[in-house]
């Protein structure tokens, strides 16, 4: 420690106060370095014996003896690691130098080894996401990598950004990935894995076995890994509708729409009975198949992306005269705790979905590939 002043910048305890109770305090020195403190009542007794609050969550300063004095273990943590930061929105996020922090009570530290660029994390990036905040800002939502006792692990994050060399995360949002995941595979498909595993866990019920699903939208990265995940939930018949006629013959599909320039040109007439629509193109796409759906079956039509359009112009006729159940699917339309209730599955089925298309791009490679267009399949970060 290069000076005897530190700050407490959080600390918890446990019931039985911080007399006699563990308490773990984070504490940085007068340079913001963090100390990460894991104290028992003989340091906790000397943190709070100068200050006048014992509260859950204490922010003040404190002249204390270098940390030596206290024969405790104390880290010293003020390495520094490189990450991704969006400076501006708009624009692209540079690689710059940052502290490299220790973790906190409830966080694990994460050796990052690949993080996805989804269309959430452009939306957010570019400062059009509900949740985008303020720049500065880390981008990323999810990725895979190792802790510090080597597990192989993934986790998911709205609230801490992903694109650096280490992450500290909330236990609860980490999770084991089963033997034999390809960590950048992962960081690549399971965000958009979760669109579809989503809606068929949270947005549709009933569904009959044997049922026939149609993915609109099937050549997206989402699209593609429902193909998957529908057929593991039991679907007999997947069918495919996409503008690249091409492409969608290699996606292993029992059925093909292709999507015509013109919404209203597309051929929607060979489609037969369907009990699922997973859709990720929406707009006037939507509405020709809606208007032109004959299933003799109860249909449940769940919205997931807008590839082509945000509105759907829904004439009443259509509600009342075909047996369709119309939801949506994403955050709000399920809860984060579903998620966290439902990935552990989705983690096993992953590992067993063809290898999909990724771009590896190196962590210091940000900027210069941020707007080319991807064409490779998702790109993915790795440090
Ligand atoms: N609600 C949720 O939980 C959730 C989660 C993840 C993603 N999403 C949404 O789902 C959608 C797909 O996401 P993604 O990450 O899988 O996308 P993606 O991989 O980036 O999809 C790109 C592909 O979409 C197709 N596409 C683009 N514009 C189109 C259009 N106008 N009409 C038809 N197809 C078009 C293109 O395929 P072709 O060139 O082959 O036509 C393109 O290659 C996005 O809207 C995303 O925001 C929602």
């Amino acid at each position: 420690m290069s000076s005897p002043f530190a700050h407490v910048v959080e600390s918890s305890q446990n019931s039985s106060g911080a007399e006699h109770g563990m308490t773990v305090a984070r504490v940085s020195d007068d340079e913001g370095c963090l100390l990460a403190i894991t104290a028992d009542s003989s340091p906790c007794e000397r943190l709070y014996s100068r200050s006048d609050r014992r509260d859950e969550s204490v922010l003040f300063s404190l002249n204390i003896a270098p940390a030596a004095s206290y024969g405790k273990p104390i880290h010293r943590n003020c390495n520094t690691m490189h990450q991704a930061q969006v400076q501006e929105w708009g624009q692209a996020p540079k690689y710059i130098e940052a502290n490299d922090t220790a973790p906190g009570p409830d966080e694990i530290r994460i050796t990052v080894l690949a993080t996805g660029v989804h269309q959430v994390v452009r939306s957010r990036a570019a400062g059009k996401h509900y949740s985008s905040g303020t720049p500065p800002r880390v981008p990323g939502v999810d990725g895979v990598g190792k802790t510090d006792d080597g597990q192989l692990v993934y986790w998911f994050s709205m609230e801490r950004g992903t694109m650096a060399d280490h992450v500290n995360i909330p236990k609860r949002n980490v999770r084991s990935l089963p033997k034999g995941t390809e960590p950048a595979q992962a960081a690549g498909i399971v965000n958009p894995a979760l669109s579809s595993w989503m809606a068929f866990k949270t947005r549709t019920e009933n569904l009959p076995a044997d049922f026939t699903v149609l993915i609109v939208g099937a050549t997206s990265t989402s699209g593609r890994v429902a193909i998957s995940l529908s057929r593991a939930l039991g679907a007999k018949k997947v069918i495919g509708a996409a503008r690249n006629k091409s492409v969608l013959d290699t996606l292993g599909l029992d059925a093909t729409v292709v999507l015509a320039d013109k919404p209203e040109d597309t051929e929607w007439s060979s489609l037969g009975d369907i009990d699922v629509i997973l859709d990720y193109v929406y707009g006037p796409v939507t509405a020709h198949l809606l208007a032109l759906l004959k299933s003799q079956r109860p249909t449940q039509y769940v919205h997931i992306g807008g590839l082509s359009g945000q509105e759907l112009l829904l004439p009443g006729a259509i509600l009342r005269s075909k047996n369709l159940t119309i939801r949506g699917s994403g955050p709000g339309a399920w809860r984060m705790q579903d998620v966290a209730e439902n990935i552990d599955e989705l983690l096993e089925v992953v590992k067993g979905i063809p290898e999909q298309p990724i771009k590896l791009v190196k962590l210091k490679d940000i900027e210069a590939v941020w707007d080319e267009p991807v064409t490779a399949g998702r790109l993915v970060i790795e440090p």
